[in-house]
């Protein structure tokens, strides 16, 4: 009997633990840019993929020596350790004909500065770079301003 006692207190007493152990969501409000006011312990509906643009116009940049984005769609080009489907448009060597913008000198510039006839193995991955764009709501407020837009402190009077 006291053996029984003893097993039912001491489940009781693991049972506490658990419950404590239990993670409590907080009542505060949550917002998060990509969940939105979902709370965390809920699945959120996902968005709809929005689609890429494909207007085939070169966008201009908004600094120096930004990787331009891609103007068109790249869906189902295979970009691996076995094949480089951007190089078949925009190698020098195929710019002439697929009418693509070939890739900049720079690309062909190895990390110790060296100029080689090929692309240098650090620009193999093209889309570490460069991407293509939709047109969609911004999941978070951006206040970027491009060099030649930020306007001068005013002068301070006190200095001659
Ligand atoms: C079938 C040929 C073709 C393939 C494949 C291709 N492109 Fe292009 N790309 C073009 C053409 C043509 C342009 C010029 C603008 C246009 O017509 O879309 C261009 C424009 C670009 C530009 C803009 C250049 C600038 O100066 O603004 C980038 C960046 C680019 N492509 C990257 C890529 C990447 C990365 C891939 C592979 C994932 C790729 N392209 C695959 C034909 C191609
Ligand atoms: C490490 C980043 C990086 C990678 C990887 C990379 N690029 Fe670039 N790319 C740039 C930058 C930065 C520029 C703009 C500055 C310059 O000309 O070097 C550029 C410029 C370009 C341009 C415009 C050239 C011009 O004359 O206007 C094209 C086209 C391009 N890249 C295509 C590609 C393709 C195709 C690949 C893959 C084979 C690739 N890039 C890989 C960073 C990268």
């Amino acid at each position: 009997m006291r053996t029984f006692f003893t097993v039912v207190i001491a489940s009781f007493v693991a049972l506490a633990a658990l419950a404590i152990a239990q993670p409590t969501v907080p009542p505060m409000p949550f917002h998060d840019s990509l969940r939105g006011a979902t709370p965390l312990n809920e699945e959120p509906k996902p968005p709809l993929i929005a689609p890429t643009e494909n207007k085939d116009v070169i966008r201009g940049l908004n600094y120096a020596q930004q990787p331009p984005t891609i103007p068109h769609k790249i869906d189902n080009y295979q970009l691996d350790k076995n094949a480089n489907r951007c190089l078949a448009c925009h190698a020098r060597s195929r710019a002439e004909e697929s009418g693509a913008v070939p890739v900049a000198v720079s690309h062909y510039i190895d990390r110790d500065g060296l100029v080689s006839g090929h692309l240098s193995p650090r620009r193999y991955f093209c889309t570490q770079c460069h991407v293509p764009q939709a047109d969609t709501k911004l999941l978070i407020g951006n206040s970027f301003v491009a060099v030649e837009d930020i306007k001068p402190a005013p002068r301070n009077p006190q200095r001659k």
